[in-house]
């Protein structure tokens, strides 16, 4: 039996006892962005319930704030924890629709219209049904960087958001009643991440932040996208999730993440030749040192562990100078990397 409490600050349900509920298999996916978890779980289970309103989609949920803080991977996260895989989700990337005629390849041209046969639309039934699973009947959609899609396609998913409908260039209709929609963009971002200082260093001796610092990062996303959608666009989003700034602790838990799945890729890829991976206390904060970045987020992370660690290793094994069933480990000594192996 899952208990719900209402904090003593907030409106938001806390997740008392979730156990291995959503909210918790989520958190060990998604680090450091609460919010987001408590946002986007009562979604999932007033659908579960039953109780979503009719003739809408099951949420309408947009993601602000900086790059590479989990935006995307929230809803990555999300498929893997309802369907198994996070490769299940429906995404649009809105960069390619920036011109005007480009929604047609969302929609498809009408018959008749030069090129109906060759554009297949983007958003049939058929891919917003297999985007479902046998262990979950929600499809994921989301709308990535939907600051850059033109006001056509803004015109478009009006009436997804509003109706759960979606009318295509040969005259059929696509339901979207079972689907919980995302919508991504770093409008405000800026100013956001100027006050959204993660605690590292000096900043961890400050005193705790002002808890009413989380409305005033949001008010500063929404006056963002208010200026640059409709008020009727905006009156479609169910709720707003601003994500704040990767702290050292997340970052920590980031890199294991980020060093597990390279062991993970070493064992599925390489079968009788795989090798064990370490990593010593000073090649951590090493890696910690040049990869946490305020400005890129867990992406320089994810980067410096690659150039340093996967990309030397990957050398290795080509050249053929890992043995099978060795250890290769990853150490730093006065500030550079170096790589040892064990037999
Ligand atoms: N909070 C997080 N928890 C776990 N991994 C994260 C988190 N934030 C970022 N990452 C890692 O960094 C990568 C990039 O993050 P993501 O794609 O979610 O960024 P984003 O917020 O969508 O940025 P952008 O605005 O540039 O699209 C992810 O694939 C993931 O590996
Ligand atoms: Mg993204």
């Amino acid at each position: 039996m899952r208990t719900h409490t209402l904090t003593g600050r907030g409106r938001r349900a806390k997740f008392l006892d979730d156990h291995d509920g959503l909210a918790a298999r989520m958190s060990r996916l998604l680090v450091g962005q609460s919010d987001a978890i408590e946002t986007i779980v009562p979604f999932i289970q007033m659908h579960q319930a039953g109780l979503s309103p009719e003739g809408r989609p099951i949420g309408v949920v947009l993601l602000l704030g900086p790059t590479g803080t989990g935006k995307t991977r929230t809803v990555e996260a999300l498929a893997e924890v309802l369907h198994g895989t996070s490769k299940n989700l429906m995404k649009v990337d809105c960069g390619e629709f920036q011109m005007e005629h480009e929604v047609a390849k969302l929609i498809g041209a009408p018959p008749g219209y030069l090129g109906h046969r060759e554009t297949q639309p983007m958003l049939t039934q058929a891919k917003i049904n297999a985007a479902a699973s046998d262990s979950s009947d929600i499809s994921l959609l989301l709308f990535d960087e939907i600051e850059k899609a033109a006001s056509s396609m803004t015109r478009l998913l009006l009436g997804i958001l509003d109706k759960a409908t979606l009318r295509l260039g040969d005259n059929s209709t696509v339901n979207f009643e079972r689907t919980l929609i995302f919508l991504t963009s770093n409008l405000g971002a800026k100013s956001i991440q100027r006050i959204n200082k993660p605690d590292f260093g000096f900043e961890a001796m400050l005193p705790p932040k002002e808890p009413e610092e989380g409305a005033r990062l949001q008010s500063i996303g929404m006056a963002a996208v208010r200026q640059k959608f409709s008020p009727e666009f905006v009156n479609r989003i169910d709720s707003v999730i601003t994500y704040k700034a990767l702290d050292r602790d997340a970052c920590e838990v980031i890199l294991d993440q980020i060093l597990s799945a390279f062991a993970r890729l070493i064992q599925q890829r390489l079968g009788l030749r795989a090798f064990r991976l370490q990593c010593t206390a000073a090649g951590r904060n090493q890696l910690l040192e040049i990869g946490i970045s305020v400005e890129y987020g867990a992406r320089e992370l994810k980067r410096t562990v690659q150039r340093n660690f996967i990309q030397p290793v990957a050398a290795l094994v080509s050249s053929g100078q890992i043995p099978p069933g060795s250890t290769v480990i990853l150490d730093a000594k006065g500030g550079e990397f170096c790589i040892l192996l064990r037999q």
